[in-house]
């Protein structure tokens, strides 16, 4: 029997554009406009992807002002890609974000998007429930910046200098219980500023979870920014997770709740597709996906190949976890 698995990246039939409309640009405006893609006001031809968009114009559409005076922060030199680093433009025009497209264009699709101002609450098992808003961020904790690898299940990878500060000394400000096993978080759920929100078959808002050992592993990275600046828009601002030892999926963008739990908490691929997205989801080389063997990635730009490397080459830190 054969089974139509939808893959992440695959829109469903109604999401589809008809062909005599994508090739008709004037009607390919009025169409994205009218399905809310786009606000349908100072979007150039190459944003609205009628032809190569410049670094400057990917750069226009995703940056984002705020917090911009504290970078760049010093680098902890700890941390190592040990490959070279992906081109700014090669990570800033290719990303994830399905809150606003299943391209990976997503810096298209952005312009509605506002991350500033911006709060997050820590809450659930902890002594001290608190919330944070970007000054806290920058005035409370100790920022850094980090080479680190990224893997994503789909088998790109990427090595970019992310700004940030450990997740555990987040953790520690709120707390936590001796109850508390899982960390839940979430994305912002707004369907007017992330067109893909307004599609029912996902369950909106993104979520994800780690144990509250992997929180406070020390790679475990509260990141408000990436090449010595605030993060763009399409990478997640103005706050997210970055979790190197896992696949990409697994470090959640622009986070709104952090939860402590005492269970596991659904989270949003896993309860898509559980068979697909495992909710450990550490990078390993001999556990194929059903869609792709996990055995070589391949980096942004170069498209040079790699043999994968059990957790992403962060055994040193992690592999006592499991
Ligand atoms: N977080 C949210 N809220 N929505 C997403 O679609 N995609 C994930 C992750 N975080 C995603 C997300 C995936 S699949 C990957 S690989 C990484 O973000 C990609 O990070 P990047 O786009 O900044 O490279």
């Amino acid at each position: 029997m054969n089974y139509f698995v939808r893959r992440p990246w695959d829109l469903s039939q109604k999401h589809i554009t008809e062909e005599s409309i994508f090739h008709n640009k004037q009607e390919r405006r009025d169409f994205l406009k009218s399905i809310g893609v786009i606000a349908g006001a100072g979007l150039s031809a190459s944003l609205l992807g009628c032809q190569k968009a410049t670094l400057e114009e990917i750069d226009a559409a995703g940056e984002v002002e705020e917090g911009k005076k504290n970078y760049p922060f010093d680098r902890n030199d700890k941390f190592e890609y040990g490959r070279a680093e992906t081109a700014r433009r090669d990570a800033v025009e290719f990303t994830n974000f399905y809150e606003f497209s299943t391209s990976k264009e997503v810096y298209q699709y952005v312009d509605q998007f506002e991350p500033t101002p911006w709060k997050f609450s820590v809450e659930g098992l902890c002594r001290n429930p608190m919330t944070f808003d970007l000054d806290d961020l920058y005035g409370q904790f100790t920022l850094e910046e980090r080479a680190y690898r990224h893997r994503c299940v789909e088998t790109w990878a990427m090595c970019v200098p992310w700004t940030g500060f450990p997740m555990s000394d987040l953790l520690a400000k709120v707390d936590p219980l001796p109850a508390a096993k899982y960390v839940q978080m979430e994305t912002f759920s707004n369907a007017d500023q992330a067109p893909t929100q307004k599609y029912d078959e996902y369950p909106w808002p993104y979520s994800e979870s780690i144990t509250i050992e992997e929180a406070m592993n020390p790679l475990a990275l509260m990141t408000t920014g990436i090449y010595g600046k605030p993060l763009p828009k399409q990478h997640g601002a103005p706050v997210r997770l970055v979790i190197p030892w896992k696949y990409g999926f697994k470090s959640i963008k622009s986070i709104v709740r952090i939860k402590l739990t005492d269970k596991q908490p659904t989270t949003f691929w896993n309860s898509l597709n559980p068979n697909e997205y495992g909710f450990q989801a550490n990078v390993e080389p001999e556990v194929p996906h059903p869609r792709w063997s996990q055995a070589t990635e391949w980096m942004l730009g170069t498209r040079e190949r790699f043999n994968t490397i059990k957790y992403n080459g962060y055994g040193d830190y992690v592999a006592s976890l499991y």
